[in-house]
């Protein structure tokens, strides 16, 4: 299955590509971005992933609400699924103006689905990811005290996802994945590290490893989606277990 993974230059998507190279289901991982991906240096405990350099293809996209033939003819035959991970986080909220983040968050996401799902294979429904955040809110009449605009907007954009799944005809399948903060071990400095105990303590946010998230999502991406939406819960729940199969895989 070839999979399109939106966004391939973050800190999830890091994880993702570790984890869906060597992963024998997919045979193709095209990483989409407005930058060129590289592979992501090799861990201590995990495979080396130069073994899987052909299965891996960096694709930089200048314009992600009308993308180029030459992009285009890259996504086509995708068998399974697009991971969408473009975004503005709320950390660099305040490096651009709102109606920019709402672009970049909602458009790009909306022209994605609209674009990709036609090109994909159309042997089987085509999968469709969002990653979004806890504390979207989809219901346009509750403001959420903290980060208000910005919630909403990240929850209509989860609504016009699942929508347009729905009025598909079945061809396309979407899920809404809703962590909490993501804990990458050993990448946040100490101020980002004191930023998200904050948040933890305070405002209470639920947190997800992102190791637990990464492979969580693809072996949705893979086998199918469990739920139309995936709480943090959901994808503690399901990445532990698939993390604990490998390791007594490998044991
Ligand atoms: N990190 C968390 O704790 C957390 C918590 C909850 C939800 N999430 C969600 O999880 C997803 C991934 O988060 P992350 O932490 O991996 O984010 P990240 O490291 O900031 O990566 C965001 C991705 O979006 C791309 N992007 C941003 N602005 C763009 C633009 N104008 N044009 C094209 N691409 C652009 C970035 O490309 P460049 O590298 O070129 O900038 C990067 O590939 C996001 O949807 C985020 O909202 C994250």
């Amino acid at each position: 299955m070839k999979l399109i993974l939106a966004g391939s230059t973050g800190h999830l998507a890091t994880e993702i590509i570790r984890q869906a190279l060597p992963n024998p289901a997919i045979t193709s991982l095209i990483c989409l971005a407005r930058r060129n991906t590289t592979l992501p240096p090799n861990t201590s405990s995990g495979p080396n992933l130069s073994k899987f350099e052909n299965k891996f293809k960096s694709v930089i996209c200048s314009n992600f609400t009308s993308y180029s033939e030459d992009v285009k003819k890259e996504l086509e035959g995708a068998g399974g699924c697009i991971c969408r991970l473009i975004a503005v986080t709320p950390a660099k909220l305040n490096t651009m103006p709102f109606e920019e983040t709402r672009k970049i968050c909602q458009d790009y996401a909306a022209y994605g689905i609209e674009t990709m799902a036609p090109l994909a294979s159309t042997t089987k429904p085509f999968r469709f990811i969002y990653v979004s955040g806890v504390n979207a809110e989809r219901d346009q009449a509750k403001k959420p005290w903290i980060l208000g605009e910005y919630s909403l907007m990240r929850g209509k954009t989860e609504s016009l996802i699942l929508s347009h799944a729905a009025s598909s005809n079945n061809t396309i399948q979407a899920c809404v994945a809703k962590p909490g903060l993501i804990d990458v071990p050993g990448l946040d400095s100490f101020t980002a590290g004191i930023g998200k105990t904050i948040l933890r303590t305070v405002v209470g946010l639920p947190k997800v490893d992102v190791r637990q998230i990464s492979a969580c999502l693809v072996d949705q991406a893979v086998k199918g989606f469990e739920k139309e939406t995936l709480l943090n819960e959901d994808l503690v729940r399901i990445g532990e277990m698939l993390l604990a199969d490998q390791e007594n895989e490998t044991s």
